[in-house]
């Protein structure tokens, strides 16, 4: 019998990326292999990501594609994973219009795919098992991971924040802390495997600890993750400005490994949003901290993420976001026209006093050119400087070039020599241009020999 193949199709955050690697390794267990493109897939799983409209209707498009291909190929199975799972909304919905789809599991339950997957296939009906509430961390999952020298390990999952505008607390659950010990054994048998970028992951990182016993915290993690040979650089994502300690500042300060990328997602700078999106910080205090970090840590670049148009949303209130961003001077900012979630509270108020949609699209217009504008002018500082880049691959706009990334998050692009591989190799570079959402630069040495060319293309998209 031919070989079974598998397609993994991901939408939203890094979190979703990591669990389509646990579900592709998964399945690779079970014996399936890559399907270069989903038709020819036997097995089709689409990992969703609740957190706009704009993703949700990405995904519900998607699956909507998929009642041909099923219909041709009805021994196929196709399972609908991740956020919008966990809404009730999105079952009923899968229910009445999409009945190609033939397994529906949800973000705590993702460990039981290959229990799942054989029920499905031995039922006639769509089989739905969502569970409410997470469950204890599952360890050692096999995992088959996406890319060579770059590695995304979780450390804490769900979020106990409940911001009023975002569904992540429903989706992900409470906050549940990976035990140090075994983050540490997971990233040393990388750095052994040969992956120097390790990324840490959680919706909320810097709330790394505080339910284990004894509690821990991620400056800790990160100082044991630092003693940890053949880790070259180590990131982390997501932060929150509410826990961004002054003792964490002082660590990334004194670190040579981990990353002076900054990323504080601050939202909004007016204080009656804030409060009403229940950040727990001010306007103040978050400038208070950024200068903190710009003190200690002079080289970091700086990113954030932003709303326009949450409800009730004045021109006063948006011009306090633009004051803010002209003072904070990021690197680059992520923004988004706010969307009403199922179960938040700031839906409801949506209902009652929305900001009419063309304010909404004018206000992310003007942010956008403001926040291009500093971009611009943040990248010019980097000309004449010499860093090291990883070389992530070439460059899907052009293919004469390699697309490349400094230790602290920044695009380069650099010429491109066919002849030479340099996927996935450390190169030191020489900045010749800077651009609004990139660098150009040129080689100014050899690929440091150390890296590890074995990145194996996966079939996820
Ligand atoms: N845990 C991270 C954010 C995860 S979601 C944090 O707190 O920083 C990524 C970003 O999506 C958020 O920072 C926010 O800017 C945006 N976002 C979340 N919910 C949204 C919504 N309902 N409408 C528009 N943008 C939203
Ligand atoms: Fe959502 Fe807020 Fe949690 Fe981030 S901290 S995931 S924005 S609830
Ligand atoms: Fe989306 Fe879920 Fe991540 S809602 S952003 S995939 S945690």
């Amino acid at each position: 019998m031919a070989q079974r193949r598998y397609f993994i199709k991901t939408y939203g955050c890094q979190m979703n990326e990591r669990d389509s690697e646990i579900m592709a390794g998964q399945l690779e267990e079970l014996g399936y292999v890559p399907a270069a493109r989903d038709q020819e897939a036997d097995v089709i799983v689409v990992n969703t990501c609740a957190v706009r409209g704009s993703a949700e209707e990405h995904a519900l498009g998607y699956i909507g594609q998929l009642r041909q291909l099923k219909a041709e190929r009805p021994s196929m199975t196709l399972a609908v994973a991740g956020c919008m799972a966990q809404e009730p909304g999105t079952i009923a919905w899968l229910k009445k219009h999409a009945p190609q789809v033939d397994l529906v599991f949800g973000t705590h339950n993702l460990h039981q795919l290959p229990q799942l997957l054989e029920q499905a296939e031995a039922s006639e009906e769509m089989v739905i098992d969502v569970w409410q509430s997470a469950g204890e961390v599952v360890e050692h999952l096999p995992s088959r991971r996406k890319d060579g020298v770059k590695a995304f390990v979780n450390i804490i999952y769900g979020c106990d924040k409940f911001c009023t505008y975002c569904i992540v607390p429903f989706t992900r659950g409470k906050e549940r802390s990976r035990e140090m010990g075994a983050i540490v054994a997971e990233v040393e048998a990388l750095a052994r495997e040969g992956y120097q970028d390790v990324t840490v992951l959680g919706q909320n990182v810097n709330s790394y600890g505080h339910d284990l016993n004894p509690p821990r915290d991620l400056a800790d993690l990160l100082s044991e993750l630092e003693k940890i040979d053949g880790v070259r650089w180590l990131r982390y994502t997501t932060s929150h400005p509410r826990d961004f300690s002054q003792k964490l500042i002082d660590t990334i300060a004194a670190s040579s490994k981990i990353t002076r990328h900054v990323h504080l997602p601050v939202q909004a700078g007016s204080n009656a949003i804030l409060k009403r999106m229940n950040r727990k910080y001010t306007k103040e205090s978050y400038l208070d901290l950024i200068e903190r970090v710009k003190e200690k840590i002079p080289d970091a670049s700086l990113t954030t993420d932003i709303i326009v148009g949450f409800p009730g949303e004045t021109e006063a209130d948006f011009e306090e976001t633009l004051d803010l961003i002209r003072r904070v001077r990021y690197d680059t900012a992520f923004t988004f026209i706010y969307s009403p979630r199922e179960k938040t509270p700031a839906a409801r108020w949506e209902g009652r006093d929305p900001v009419p949609n063309p304010v909404k699209k004018d206000r992310l217009n003007r942010l956008m050119a403001l926040q291009y504008q500093i971009s611009w002018e943040q990248n010019q500082q980097y000309l004449g400087r010499e860093l090291l880049v990883l070389v992530e691959g070439v460059s899907k706009k052009d293919h004469q070039v390699w697309a490349c990334r400094t230790h602290n998050n920044k695009v380069v692009l650099i010429d491109r020599d066919p002849a030479i591989d340099l996927t996935d190799r450390f190169v030191p570079v020489r900045i010749t241009g800077a651009k609004t959402f990139y660098l150009t630069g040129e080689a100014v040495g050899n690929p440091l020999p150390d890296s590890a060319p074995r990145r194996v293309e996966l079939p996820m998209a």
